[in-house]
């Protein structure tokens, strides 16, 4: 005889926020009002060195709020590029990035995962307090189990302590928190703490580290990985086999 053995319940899911539940596009747009043609490149440059300067202040154990990684990155992107931004462009560029909206295919694959339920989690290089105003602005935050913000271990993603964070918040082992995220070192990063991962791969042209480390999911679609994660974690097994059932039966 077959059970379906459910193990959505000790199993918990933590999302990326940046780039993967919240779409940054607007950010950019908003900086070519400002700045004008050179905004899609200095766009890029802006995100690499955000992410640089976070990686550079996790390693020199010089923690502060992501947002003034991503302040110093825009400054940085503009004076490289010989482009002149007044204090008050540079505040409204980052008052964009406090008002983003959710990629649209997000909240249907949330609420598939909630009502299996799953333990969803909020996972972010971003303070709690940046995180909590966005999702709850972008009408999403009512999914979550919590917010776990590398603010309470002051490093940055992928820092192993920031995920070994991640799971003593979920509650379970390592191998039953998966991170979706849509960057490639933050999957990495988990994978190296023992975490299962899923990739989220929007761009088709986007390149994974060649580190010999695969993410367990990969897929161009949140609803897809969605779907993926459930099927995993939803293993049909002989009733027989179910030892813990027959040790206390
Ligand atoms: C985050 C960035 C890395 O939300 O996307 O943590």
């Amino acid at each position: 005889m077959q059970a379906l053995r459910r193990t959505a319940m000790t199993n918990a899911i933590a999302f990326d926020v940046y780039g993967t539940l919240i779409d940054t596009q607007a950010v950019s747009s908003r900086l070519a009002e400002l700045i004008g043609d050179k905004a899609p490149a200095i766009s890029r440059a802006w995100r690499q060195k955000q992410l640089e300067y976070s990686f550079r202040r996790g390693l020199m154990r010089d923690y502060c709020d992501f947002s003034v990684c991503t302040r110093e990155a825009l400054v940085f992107a503009c004076r490289d590029a010989a482009v002149d931004i007044s204090e008050a462009a540079v505040e409204q560029a980052m008052q964009a990035y406090a008002d983003l909206d959710a990629f649209a295919d997000v909240r249907p694959g949330l609420e598939l995962l909630r009502s299996d339920g799953f333990s969803l989690y909020a996972f972010s290089n971003g303070s709690r307090q940046a995180v909590e105003r966005l999702l709850q602005r972008a009408e999403i935050g009512d999914y979550f189990t919590g917010i776990v913000s590398v603010e309470d271990v002051q490093s940055f993603k992928p820092d192993p302590q920031v995920y070994a964070h991640l799971v003593r918040v979920c509650g379970v082992p390592a191998a039953s928190v998966y991170l979706v995220s849509g960057n490639p070192f933050d999957v990495l990063g988990a994978a190296n703490a023992g975490l299962r991962t899923a990739w989220l791969r929007r761009d088709p042209n986007a390149v994974f580290d060649p580190w010999g480390v695969e993410p367990d999911i990969t897929s161009g679609s949140f609803s897809n990985i969605a779907s993926d994660i459930q099927t995993a974690c939803n293993a049909i097994v002989p009733r027989d086999s179910n030892i813990h059932n027959s040790e206390v039966g």
